[in-house]
């Protein structure tokens, strides 16, 4: 069956009424359903405690839900147990987790941590630290104009024996591609270096099998999975979760403290030092929820149709420029692109004062920009709550934009 966008949309109370924004930043941050707020709302009003401290039916029934969403989440992305599930504060934090944790246990000087041009700061900006302090390298895979990743190039460096680590994106915050990651995780174990998926972008837009992957970590954020800001996720298979120290210490991530020394407790608990994002935790679990009512394939045939509409729309506008592939079947949930004599902060500002969201920048991707030579694109990103006729005046309103700034 088609997603029915509408019966989506009577879902978000931020699209009720004529001046709903037209939202087209989804890949910064995903607008949130009524049911995700209601169930943190739930929280806060009836049984706000904290978890995995005291006695009392508040925190029994907080410790219960926290714990049922890590079940929830584990289950999302098929874990094979719920304690590979880590609760952080978000993807960023959840890669720094594994750069320091394991990362400083497992890298030497002259250890290599390979690379994509397509990755965010936040998998990139932890690894060039991990440099700074051991002397580590970090190599980085060719790609082509498309955003197609070289796979001979992968090749070439892993051969050279040094890779300990890949770390690679799921999908491309500006490109929308998808590198093959089966493949890529594959040709990684075969020459004996770890994996890290960062999925923040791949999360809400295509099922996510860690077992099937065969990845040893993954991250994500909730918000951008129509879920709530200051929750992230990190899965990490359960013996090299066993084996990393922690990486933030103080409350419940001990197993003993005594004057001069601690011991740390099992994970996930180990990671997760001091109060955890309860609501957070709940109200993403509540997310993941929501989706199910939404078949994948669903959900998936509708964006593609919104991507195609998108290009086709944003190709017969004179003078842009669009970054990557122009095909709906290699782009998925957001297109960047240039306009010629227009700075995309001036064209997103214009926009922005008409309720019409886009970014503009460098979308935390320097290296992406450098690699494509533009130093900064304008981006527009999809959620399954956005329409053809959203589309269609934003091409409008665009091409009056463009005319203004020319
Ligand atoms: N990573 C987010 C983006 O691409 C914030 O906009």
């Amino acid at each position: 069956m088609a997603l029915d966008v509408q019966a989506v949309r009577r879902q978000f109370s931020v699209f009720a009424g004529k001046d709903a924004p037209l939202y087209f930043d989804s890949a910064a941050t995903a607008q949130t359903p009524d049911a995700v707020i209601e169930a943190m709302d739930e929280y806060y009003r009836t049984y706000c405690a904290n978890v995995h401290r005291g006695m009392h039916a508040l925190t029994e029934r907080a410790t219960l839900r926290y714990e049922e969403a890590r079940k929830t989440v584990g289950a999302f992305i098929n874990a094979k147990y719920p304690r590979e599930i880590v609760f952080t504060k978000n993807c960023t934090e959840s890669i720094n987790l594994v750069a320091r944790a394991w990362g400083e246990q497992n890298l030497q000087a002259g250890d290599t941590v390979l690379l994509s041009p397509l990755e965010h700061h936040s998998n990139i900006v932890p690894w060039l630290q991990l440099k700074e302090r051991r002397n580590i390298a970090v190599e980085w895979m060719e790609m082509d104009d498309a955003g197609r990743l070289k796979m001979e190039s992968l090749k070439k460096i892993l051969g050279k024996g040094k890779v300990k680590l890949v770390a690679i994106t799921g999908q491309s915050n500006v490109l929308g591609v998808r590198p093959d990651l089966q493949k890529i995780i594959r040709m990684a174990h075969d020459a004996g270096a770890r994996t890290l998926v960062d999925a923040a972008q791949l999360i809400a837009h295509h099922p996510v099998d860690v077992q099937a992957l065969g990845c040893d970590f993954l991250a994500f954020s909730g918000h951008k999975l129509y879920g709530p800001t200051g929750i992230g996720v990190l899965y990490g298979k359960r013996d090299l979760l066993e084996e990393m120290p922690p990486f933030l210490g103080g409350g419940m991530m001990i197993h003993e403290v005594k004057t001069d020394r601690f011991s740390p407790g099992e994970p996930p608990q180990k990671f997760e030092a001091g109060t955890p994002p309860i609501a957070q935790a709940i109200g993403l679990a509540a997310a993941i929820e929501w989706m199910k009512q939404f078949p994948w394939k669903d959900i998936e045939t509708y964006e593609r149709s919104l991507i195609q509409k998108a290009l086709t729309l944003l190709g017969k506008v004179e003078g842009l420029t669009i970054l990557g592939p122009k095909d709906a079947d290699a782009v998925s949930c957001c297109i960047s692109f240039v306009a010629d004599g227009v700075h995309p902060h001036d064209l997103t500002d214009i926009l922005g004062q008409q309720q019409i969201a886009l970014r503009g920048g460098h979308h935390c991707t320097q290296p992406l920009h450098e690699r494509l030579n533009v130093p900064a694109t304008t981006r527009l990103s999809i959620g399954m709550y956005n329409t053809a006729e959203e589309l269609e005046t934003l091409k409008v309103e665009m091409q009056k934009a463009l005319d203004l700034l020319r």
